[in-house]
């Protein structure tokens, strides 16, 4: 199977290797667990390998997303040059609709070779819709028109919990290839970041819950340790 190696430190040994290919999966997760800088380092370390890389954000500004990130990884210090050589794109759309998401897609597959996509978040598209029937044969329809093209995505969902325990199904756990759960752990005096792999269509995976870091040159997940 061919895989798409996200690049972040750790979390590729946890896939046995990376996303399949042309799969679409989510990132699930509570207020500041880390949704916006996992998407963007795995953009950006298919940048660096070559593969251009498309961010769709849906709520804030590409430049809030550029100037945040620079921020938070600091070493990542080429991200700007990135952008320039067209292999990183940020970019939000005049509609919040899945419709527009898919010209967008459709149009910098086309127009850049993009093979990498990032969506922030599915949570702002389905807000506008009246009820989550209509949402889910929506998604459910977008993705089927992903299927036909060669890009491999990660969407951001707003959990509204950061709390394991409290994590409930949505509509995306059951629509999307693959469901990685991240998670800001309550524990005493302060927090810990947590992720798991929750389901990955068609390979095998790591099914631990482990430890991750945001540091100034990229995500460090740490495989083997326990979470405490
Ligand atoms: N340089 C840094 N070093 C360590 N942690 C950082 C650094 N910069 C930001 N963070 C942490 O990362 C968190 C934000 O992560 P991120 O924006 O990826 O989360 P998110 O899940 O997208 O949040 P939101 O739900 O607000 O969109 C911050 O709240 C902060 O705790
Ligand atoms: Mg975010």
């Amino acid at each position: 199977m061919e895989r798409v190696a996200t690049g972040i430190a750790g979390l590729d040994e946890m896939l046995n290797g990376g996303i399949p290919a042309g799969r679409h999966i989510a990132l699930y997760g509570g207020p500041g667990s880390g949704k916006t800088s996992f998407g963007f380092e795995y953009l950006y370390r298919g940048a660096k390998a070559g593969e251009a890389g498309l961010y769709i954000t849906m709520e804030e500004t590409p430049e809030d997303i550029v100037d945040n990130m620079k921020n938070t990884f600091p070493m990542l210090s080429d991200v700007s040059q990135l952008v320039s050589a067209k292999k990183l794109e940020f970019i939000k759309p005049d509609k919040l609709e899945l419709e527009s998401v898919a010209n967008l897609l459709e149009d910098r597959i086309t127009s850049n070779d993009v093979k990498r996509a990032v969506i922030d978040s599915s949570t702002m598209i389905r807000l506008s819709f009246a009820t989550d029937i209509e949402y889910r044969q929506t998604l459910f329809e977008f993705l089927s028109l992903l299927r036909n093209l060669d890009v491999t995505t990660v969407t951001t969902v707003e959990a509204s919990t950061s709390k394991r325990e409290e994590m409930r199904y949505d509509i995306e756990h059951f629509t999307m290839d693959g469901i990685i759960n991240l998670y800001n752990l309550d524990r005493e005096d302060r927090r810990i970041r947590a992720l798991e792999i929750f389901k990955m269509r068609g390979t095998d995976h790591s099914r631990d819950l482990v430890p991750f870091k945001v540091t100034p040159n990229g995500i460090k997940v740490y495989i083997g340790e326990k979470v405490f």
